[in-house]
C-alpha cells in the first residue's frame, strides 16, 4: 500500500484522515479525489497542501472516466471512499444526490478497484444503516440493515454493493461503520458545529423534538485511527463498527456546549422534530477492538476540544455561514413549522 486515492478527502472526516495518514506513514502518497460540493472545502486541506506526497484532483466519483484517469495517472493501489452526501435533513428534502453519489458513485469506484486490481478498498459507512436501535441492544456488524432515512438507505445501498463486489468479483473490500463524529472542520449544518457556532453568536440552538434522542459522539481522530486499523489489519469481506460506546442525549450535549462557552441554557429552542428521527444508535465495537483499536477521547474531552477549535477558527466557519448555507438554514429552520 503506497498510493492511496482518498475520495471525499476535502470533507470533514476525509481531510482529518489525510492529515493523520501523511503524518503516520512517511512513505505513503495520497491523492484526494473530491467533487467539492457545498460540503467540500480546500481550506480543510491547507495544512497538507505543501506536502510533496499530496495531490488534489477535482472530480465526481460517479464519473467513470475521471476516476479511471486518476487511478491510471497516480498508480493507485488503495481506495478509501469517504465521498458521500452526508446530511440526513438534506436527504429528506431531496434524495437524488444521495443515490447518485452514495450508490452510483460507490459502484463506479468498485468497478475501478476491480479493473486496476487494488490491494484494498475501504468503504467508510455509518451506524445509521442499522436504523433506530431499541434500548438494551447494540448493533453487531452482522445485524440486518434497516435504514430509515434516505441518507441511511443510500449508505446501506453502497454497503450492499461493496459486499456483492467482494463475493462476486473478489474485490478485497472492507466496510467501517462509524458513529457520529465531532471535531475540527465539520460543516456547521451538523448538530454539534451548528450549536457551537450559533451559541458563539448568541443565536438559538434548534433542538429537534424533546431532545432526548441519543447519539454516540466520537472524536474524529479516534474514528480515523479505527479506519487506519481496519484498512491495514481488517479482513476483506468484513465490516467493523467504530464508536466510543458512550451515549449522550442531544439536550445534554447542547447544555454542555453552552456551559463550555459560558452561555445561558435559554438559548436552547425546541423545534419541530425531524420526520422519521432515529431516537437511538448504539454499536458493539469488540470486533475493531480485537484488531487493537481503542477510543482515546471521553465525550467531555472530545466536545471540549471541538468547542475550542471553533472558538479559535472563526476564519474557517464564518465564510461558510453565508450564501447557500443561509438559504438552507432558512428552508430548514425558519420556514419549517
Ligand atoms: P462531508 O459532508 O463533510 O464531506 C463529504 C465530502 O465528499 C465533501 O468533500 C464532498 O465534496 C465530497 N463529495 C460529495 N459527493 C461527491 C462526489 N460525487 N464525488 C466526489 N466527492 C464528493 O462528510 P463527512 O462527515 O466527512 O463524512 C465522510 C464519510 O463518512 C461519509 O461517507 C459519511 O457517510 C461517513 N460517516 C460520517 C459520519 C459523521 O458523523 N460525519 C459518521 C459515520 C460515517
Ligand atoms: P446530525 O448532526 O444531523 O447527525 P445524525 O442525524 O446523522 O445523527 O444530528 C445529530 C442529532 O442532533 C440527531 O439526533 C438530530 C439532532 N439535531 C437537532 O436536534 N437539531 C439540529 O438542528 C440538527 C442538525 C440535529
Amino acid at each position: 500500500m503506497r498510493n492511496l486515492l482518498v475520495t471525499g478527502g476535502a470533507g470533514f472526516i476525509g481531510s482529518n484522515f489525510v492529515a493523520y495518514m501523511l503524518e503516520r506513514y512517511p512513505d505513503y502518497r495520497i491523492v484526494v479525489f473530491d467533487k467539492l460540493t457545498y460540503a467540500g472545502n480546500l481550506d480543510n486541506l491547507k495544512r497538507v497542501e505543501q506536502d510533496p506526497r499530496f495531490r488534489f484532483v477535482r472530480g465526481d466519483i460517479a464519473d467513470r472516466e475521471a476516476v479511471r484517469e486518476a487511478m491510471r495517472q497516480h498508480k493507485i493501489d488503495t481506495i478509501v471512499n469517504f465521498a458521500a452526501e452526508t446530511h440526513v435533513d438534506r436527504s429528506i428534502m431531496s434524495s437524488d444526490d444521495y443515490i447518485h453519489t452514495n450508490i452510483k458513485g460507490t459502484c463506479v469506484l468498485l468497478d475501478a478497484a476491480r479493473e486496476f486490481g487494488v490491494e484494498r478498498y475501504l468503504q467508510v459507512s455509518t451506524d445509521e444503516v442499522y436504523g433506530h436501535i431499541p434500548e438494551g441492544h447494540s448493533s453487531h456488524e452482522d445485524d440486518p440493515a434497516r435504514p430509515r432515512s434516505p441518507y441511511a438507505a443510500s449508505k446501506a445501498g453502497g454497503d450492499h454493493m461493496v459486499y456483492a463486489y467482494f463475493i462476486t468479483h473478489g474485490v478485497p473490500a472492507i466496510i467501517t461503520r462509524g458513529t457520529n463524529n465531532i471535531g475540527p472542520y465539520q460543516y456547521p449544518e451538523k448538530a454539534v458545529p451548528l450549536f457551537i457556532t450559533n451559541a458563539i453568536d448568541n443565536q438559538p440552538l434548534p433542538l429537534y423534538g424533546d431532545g432526548r434522542q441519543k447519539r454516540d459522539y466520537q472524536y474524529v481522530l479516534d474514528h480515523c485511527e479505527g479506519i487506519d486499523i481496519a484498512l491495514h489489519h481488517g479482513v476483506p469481506g468484513e465490516a467493523y463498527n467504530i464508536g466510543s460506546g458512550v451515549e449522550t442525549e442531544n439536550i445534554v450535549m447542547a447544555r454542555m456546549i453552552l456551559d463550555l462557552l459560558g452561555k445561558p441554557h435559554s438559548l436552547i429552542q425546541h423545534v419541530v422534530d425531524r420526520p422519521g428521527h432515529d431516537r437511538r444508535y448504539s454499536v458493539r465495537t469488540d470486533k475493531i477492538q480485537a484488531l487493537g483499536w481503542r477510543s482515546r477521547h471521553s465525550f467531555a474531552e472530545a466536545l471540549e476540544k471541538t468547542v475550542r477549535w471553533y472558538v479559535e477558527n472563526e476564519w474557517w466557519w464564518r465564510k461558510i455561514k453565508t450564501g447557500e448555507y443561509l438559504e438552507y438554514y432558512r428552508k430548514q429552520y425558519l420556514e419549517r413549522k
